[in-house]
């Protein structure tokens, strides 16, 4: 049942198969910011592997081309696009590379994030500006510069048939964390944009919109930053529900959301934590 690839042997992970059929995604063409590593990656790689052809847009040009290397080592028809989702010229280039290679663009993926750990009185206006410009601004920028493509009636879709949204969020607004108000307040707004655009591009141009949050997942450049060795050990005894995810667990939500199969869910931000945010010490 499972595979090894040399990738995950690397990273001491195994391969899971997927439960869905391979062809689900067929035919659709997904832009991925920040698809080139961690959990982005994999939810490029699990939607070239269910049919999908894949742009992935990021900064660095030697991560994305390692990337699509390795999607296309896989089969996967794949394409980078280097930019910077707080440029409003990238972003515009991103969604016209990607139809003008693969003739349209059926969903988009925000996954690019900013992110450290700071506590308020070090962290400067400019570094809280610097998070939401990444996270907030740029999820918005990118759906702006995208909705001449997803719209139903749009350059290679028919009249009645809107494309996908999927914005990666997080759980750290729920409650309230430490050193983190920048990110909490970046992703409330990204929660709030999806609401909005579920609503007015559902409507007008039979869009959906839907988020993900997902909990802490194994060898993520997130988890890396945000929590070291000792703070596991000191969540482990706050929080019962505490145990990690695999990037293949927020790629099969995706997998789903974009697939028919979500075709009723829109505006919704699918939690994928294992239960940890709501979890409370046993007293
Ligand atoms: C305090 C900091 C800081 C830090 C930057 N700043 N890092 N302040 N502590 N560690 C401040 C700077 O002082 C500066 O403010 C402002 O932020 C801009 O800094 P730059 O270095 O100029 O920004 P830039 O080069 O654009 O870098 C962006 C970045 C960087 C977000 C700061 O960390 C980055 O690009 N990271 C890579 C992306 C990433 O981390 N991805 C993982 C996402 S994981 P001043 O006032 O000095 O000018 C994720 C998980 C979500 O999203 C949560 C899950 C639980």
């Amino acid at each position: 049942e499972h595979k090894h690839t040399e990738r995950e042997r690397e990273r001491g992970e195994r391969e899971m198969d997927s439960p869905f059929k391979v062809d689900i995604l067929k035919g659709k063409v997904a832009l991925l910011t920040g698809g080139g590593s961690g959990i982005g990656f994999e939810i490029t790689t699990q939607f070239g592997k269910h049919g999908a052809a894949v742009a992935i847009m990021g900064r660095r040009r030697q991560v994305l081309d390692a990337a699509v290397l390795a999607l296309q080592s896989q089969g996967i028809r794949a394409i980078g696009i280097e930019g910077d989702v707080r440029k409003r010229e990238d972003a515009a280039k991103a969604v016209d590379t990607t139809v003008q290679h693969f003739g349209r663009l059926d969903i988009l993926v925000n996954g690019a994030a900013g992110n450290f750990l700071a506590s308020p009185e070090d962290l400067s206006p400019n570094g809280f500006r610097t998070v939401i410009d990444i996270d907030s601004v740029g999820t918005y920028t990118m759906c702006h510069e995208a909705l001449k493509y997803l719209k139903k009636g749009g350059p290679g879709r028919d009249s009645s048939t809107g494309g996908l949204i999927l914005n990666i969020s997080a759980t750290l607004h729920y409650t309230a964390s430490w050193y983190q108000i920048h990110v909490s307040a970046a992703k409330a707004a990204v929660d709030s944009i999806t609401k909005s655009l579920a609503l007015e591009w559902g409507t007008d141009y039979d869009i959906r919109v839907n988020g993900i949050a997902p909990g802490p997942i194994e060898g993520t450049p997130g988890l890396r930053k945000l929590a070291p060795e000792e703070m596991k050990v000191k969540l482990r005894e706050a929080m019962p529900l505490f145990k990690m995810g695999e990037r293949w667990d927020i790629a099969m939500a995706a997998v789903y959301l974009a697939s028919d199969a979500g075709k009723y869910v829109n505006g919704a931000t699918m939690v994928v934590d294992g239960g940890l945010w709501l979890s409370q010490p046993r007293h």
